[in-house]
């Protein structure tokens, strides 16, 4: 739920949700796009303290499934409130925040600030998550340690590696390191995460959002085969993207396109 200004129209939004079937609702204040913080949504809304407290308690109030909030640390570096913002949403019964160590005004420049995470994290009793560059099992294990909140949560490092998890899972509750995957194993993984999209999304949608997991893989592996992925974006049929996947399996072939 990111476009989140009036708190009746969220109420609304929300229970239409817990309808449809939804089993936990996740409120983004966290996000820094333009087009969302000039409507005073996302991110923006961090800078109303009132606002935000009347949102979350309208949400929490409209529904009974578990309502979870995602914040910054603030608009700006000089002005940061996280810690208030996090206990207004505890009053107002929000179950669970996760919190990106950034700024609006920082995006996704710059160091994350744990320490200002650690902060929010002692001033509230609902379970905290820590967001923001984290991308290994060792430097998850760390976060964990150094902040002492309850999970963390991985963004962009996942982006084409949607195995991280599972490995850093495997980290934390072994000590054990990654699995070794082989390249056809990786390219096994991205079409079963193709076909799961399709399936999800449907033919038309799916098509469009594995274009951008495609492109991730692509990135994370270096493979250098810009090629491969203009022509995968060039495939306007589900089923097709799967037969162009299989090309990638033969690493001659990958090879051939780079
Ligand atoms: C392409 C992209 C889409 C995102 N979409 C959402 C979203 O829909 N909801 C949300 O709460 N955060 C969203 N985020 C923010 C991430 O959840 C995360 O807070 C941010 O990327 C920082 O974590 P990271 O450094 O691990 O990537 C998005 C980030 C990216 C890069």
């Amino acid at each position: 739920m990111c476009n989140n200004a009036d708190p009746e129209m969220m109420a609304a939004a929300a229970k239409a949700n817990e309808i449809a079937g939804a089993d936990i609702l996740d409120i983004n204040m966290g996000c820094p796009a333009k087009k969302v913080c000039n409507k005073a949504a996302g991110s923006a809304l961090l800078r109303d303290e009132g606002l935000v407290a009347a949102i979350l308690k309208a949400v929490c109030a409209a529904v009974t499934i578990p309502v979870t909030l995602k914040i910054r640390l603030g608009w700006s570096p000089q002005e940061q409130n996280a810690e208030t913002i996090a206990q207004i949403a505890e009053a107002a019964g929000i179950q669970a925040l996760t919190v990106h160590g950034r700024t609006r005004a920082c995006r996704f420049q710059g160091e994350v600030d744990y320490a200002a995470i650690a902060r929010v994290k002692a001033k509230v009793s609902i379970p905290v998550i820590g967001n923001g560059d984290i991308t290994n099992a060792q430097q998850a294990s760390s976060v964990l340690q150094n902040t002492g909140v309850d999970a963390i949560m991985l963004g962009r490092a996942v982006q084409g590696r949607p195995w991280l998890p599972a490995d850093i899972d495997r980290f934390l509750t072994t000590g054990l390191p990654p699995v070794e995957r082989s390249f056809e194993t990786q390219c096994r993984a991205l079409a079963r995460h193709v076909r799961a999209l399709h399936h999800h999304y449907g033919p038309e949608q799916g098509l469009r959002i594995a274009r951008k997991h495609v492109g991730w893989f692509l990135q994370a592996n270096t493979l250098g085969s810009e090629p491969f992925r203009q022509a995968f974006n060039l495939i306007q049929c589900d089923a097709q993207q799967l037969v162009f996947l299989d090309r990638l399996w033969d690493l001659d072939a990958v090879g051939a396109a780079a």
